[in-house]
């Protein structure tokens, strides 16, 4: 019998070591990503127009480890969500992702700096119940916007349009850096990014009033005019073919800063969110061009990168160009995670 009892003695300590192993992975599951919830489902929903929208819609595969594209984001897009939080810290920062098939994984360094944020909440899109109530419902249903030819861009330019309709509040692309607060703007704005064309990176919305109504147009002209061979049909052109119909002009320059005449939408001069325009996006990776491009953004609320143009360009950390100094400030600990280069 002392025998048997050993044998016990020793399965006994085995289930113990077991069991503290599990103990121990349930504390490393603290550095791995956290559920992400349903936007919809979730008890942290976004509330009263204070809040500022981030979505990623890139679901590609990834050839490297032959699996859907990881939960994770650049440190250019993690740089942007947490130089929003940084700067308005009175708004919830909502990144929505909205692909179905992200696999698990240890919490990747971008993702875990913007978490050092309270503000910052990640959460997924359920994209049939997303449009559920919206106009574009049974459009959204029929799957006409995955004959896309740019289907990330163009979700993209979709999903910030039934979020802004759902919930009112500020959307910003990824591609950005945020240089001061956006709190005490009053909703329902957008800028321009050259005289004829208002740019659909920076679109505030109220979730009631004008901006409710801007948006249900929005989503309208987008289901009637989709066109998934057209890059920009559903982004800045869409938003500048709205505008004229709300201001009731197509002299957009007149109507910059002058709220009374577009129904009480402001839009901004470029200077506000493009001051460096899309054919010199070079000058954010030129250390010569740091001095001009400082000067040159220094009322702006936000530089936006370019990203369609820029993305394949690398900034070397510490190199003082005009994205390294702006990163360095404005996302300092995601900057910290980026290595060399970023
Ligand atoms: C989507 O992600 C893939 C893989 O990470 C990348 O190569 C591609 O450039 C991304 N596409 C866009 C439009 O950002
Ligand atoms: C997450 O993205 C960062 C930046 O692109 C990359 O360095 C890191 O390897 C990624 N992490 C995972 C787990 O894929
Ligand atoms: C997708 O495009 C094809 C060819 O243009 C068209 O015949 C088809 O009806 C489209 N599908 C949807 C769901 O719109
Ligand atoms: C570029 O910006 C778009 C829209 O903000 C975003 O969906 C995409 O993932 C970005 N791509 C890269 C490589 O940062
Ligand atoms: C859609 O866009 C493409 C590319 O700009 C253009 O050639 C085509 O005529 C457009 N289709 C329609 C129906 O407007
Ligand atoms: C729109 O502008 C035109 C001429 O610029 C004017 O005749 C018309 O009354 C305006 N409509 C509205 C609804 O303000
Ligand atoms: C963005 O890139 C796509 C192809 O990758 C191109 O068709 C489109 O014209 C580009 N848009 C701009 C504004 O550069």
């Amino acid at each position: 019998m002392p025998r048997l009892n050993s044998t016990r003695l020793v399965r006994l300590v085995v289930v113990l070591i077991g069991l503290s192993a599990i103990g121990l992975i349930f504390k490393q599951s603290k550095n791995t990503l956290p559920h992400i919830e349903d936007l919809l489902q979730s008890t942290i929903q976004p509330k009263h127009g204070k809040n500022i929208f981030f979505v990623e819609t890139n679901c590609s595969w990834h050839e490297h480890s032959k699996a859907f594209r990881l939960l994770n984001l650049t440190v250019r897009q993690a740089c942007a969500v947490e130089s929003a939080a940084l700067h308005n810290p009175s708004f919830q920062v909502f990144v929505l992702f909205a692909c179905s098939t992200y696999r698990e994984a240890a919490l990747p360094a971008p993702i875990k700096a913007t978490l050092g944020y309270k503000n910052v909440q990640l959460r997924q899109l359920q994209l049939l119940e997303y449009v559920k109530d919206t106009p574009v419902e049974q459009w959204f249903q029929s799957g006409a916007i995955y004959n896309s030819s740019y289907i990330i861009i163009h979700m993209s330019d979709f999903l910030r349009l039934v979020t802004l309709y759902r919930y009112g509040g500020l959307y910003v692309d990824t591609d950005v850096v945020v240089l001061r607060s956006l709190e005490h703007v009053p909703p329902n704005f957008a800028a321009l990014e050259s005289d004829a064309f208002v740019a659909n990176g920076v679109l505030s919305l109220a979730q009631t009033g004008i901006g409710h109504s801007i948006a249900e147009s929005c989503l309208r002209d987008f289901q009637q005019n989709f066109n998934g061979s057209a890059w920009a049909q559903q982004g800045p052109l869409l938003v500048t073919r709205v505008m004229h119909r709300i201001c009731n002009t197509t002299d957009l320059k007149s109507l910059v800063n002058n709220r009374a005449d577009c129904q009480s939408f402001r839009v901004f001069d470029s200077k506000a969110f493009y001051a460096v325009n899309g054919d010199l996006w070079r000058n954010f990776f030129e250390p010569s061009e740091l001095e001009p491009t400082l000067e040159l953004t220094k009322s702006s609320y936000m530089v936006h990168l370019w990203n369609n143009s820029s993305k394949a360009l690398y900034v070397s950390v510490g190199s003082k160009s005009p994205y390294d100094v702006y990163a360095k400030k404005h996302c300092p600990k995601v900057y910290a995670t980026a290595g060399k280069y970023f």
